[in-house]
């Protein structure tokens, strides 16, 4: 890379959907307090009630038809596409299952949770892309086995996706930034602190200081549709300058 055309990593989380409509997990009024994370978010959960499990997918993934990007995913994809013209990339990893990234005009996304628009045949292993809902009947178009669709969710006690990749694109990137993320979960929370110990610079965006917030070098606190774009049109000021 060269100062202008950096490589910069992006982990979003919850907060970034927030503004869209989207609840957060663990905020007043956010996912956990109204569900059991055993009950709804677990392979067990999914083993002993299944018919539970896809109603509280079919919810979130149906709500997905009412919300829309925010200027914050939007802002991300513009800062992407610019740094890409310059032979530089804006690498995005989100925690997030919806898919308002992409409808915000961002390419490539890595979604380490899964995604809601996703099914997975726990059969064979098949994936493919699912608007409707889910149910034990779902048949896998693979396989044909019926009723082993389940969301294609990380759930509790599972391995997120593309960890290689996602450590390769860390080890690779000139600035990390965090938006919208508790730093509860691992592996995620630890990507901050991966990233210092290659001596990458570290920003926090979030609405307040999270559980990780010491780990950061610098921060930023506010709602993530007005702070990101101000964030990346300085960032796009700044490289216009160099
Ligand atoms: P955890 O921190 O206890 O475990 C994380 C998992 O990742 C473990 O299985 C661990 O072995 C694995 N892991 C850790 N570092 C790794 C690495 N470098 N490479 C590969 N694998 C690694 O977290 P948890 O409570 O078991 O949650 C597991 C995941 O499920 C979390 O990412 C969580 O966000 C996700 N989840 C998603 C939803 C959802 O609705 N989207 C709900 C619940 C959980
Ligand atoms: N702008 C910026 N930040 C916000 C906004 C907003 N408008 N609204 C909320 N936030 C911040 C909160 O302050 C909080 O720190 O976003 C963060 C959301 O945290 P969580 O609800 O814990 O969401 P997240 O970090 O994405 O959760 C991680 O937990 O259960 C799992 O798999 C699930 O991917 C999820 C993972």
């Amino acid at each position: 890379m060269t100062v202008q055309s950096p490589i910069i990593f992006v982990l979003s989380g919850a907060g970034i959907s927030a503004e869209s409509g989207i609840k957060t997990f663990r905020d007043n009024d956010g996912l956990w307090e109204t569900h059991r994370v055993e009950d709804v978010a677990t392979p067990d959960a999914f083993a002993r009630d299944p018919v539970l499990v896809h109603r509280f997918y079919n919810l979130r993934r149906a709500a997905l038809s009412d919300v829309k990007p925010n200027p914050a995913h939007r802002a991300l994809a513009r800062l992407q596409s610019s740094l890409r013209e310059r032979g530089g990339d804006l690498v995005i990893v989100t925690q997030n299952v919806d898919d308002l990234h992409e409808r915000g005009g961002a390419r490539d996304v890595i979604h380490m949770h899964g995604e809601l628009k996703r099914a997975l045949c726990s059969a064979c292993n098949f994936r493919w892309d699912c608007e409707g809902d889910l149910s034990i009947e779902s048949l896998c178009p693979a396989c044909t086995t019926v009723s082993r669709a389940r969301p294609d969710i990380v759930w509790f006690g599972e391995i997120p996706y593309q960890m290689d990749r996602i450590e390769a694109e860390l080890a690779r990137a000139d600035q990390f930034v965090s938006i919208g993320t508790s730093g509860a979960v691992y592996p995620a929370a630890g990507f901050v602190q991966m990233a210092r110990s290659m001596g990458t610079p570290t920003l926090e965006l979030n609405m307040e200081p999270s559980l990780g917030s010491t780990y950061f070098d610098t921060a930023r606190h506010g709602p993530a549709g007005t702070i990101v774009p101000i964030w990346a049109e300085e960032k796009l000021g700044a490289l216009n300058k160099a």
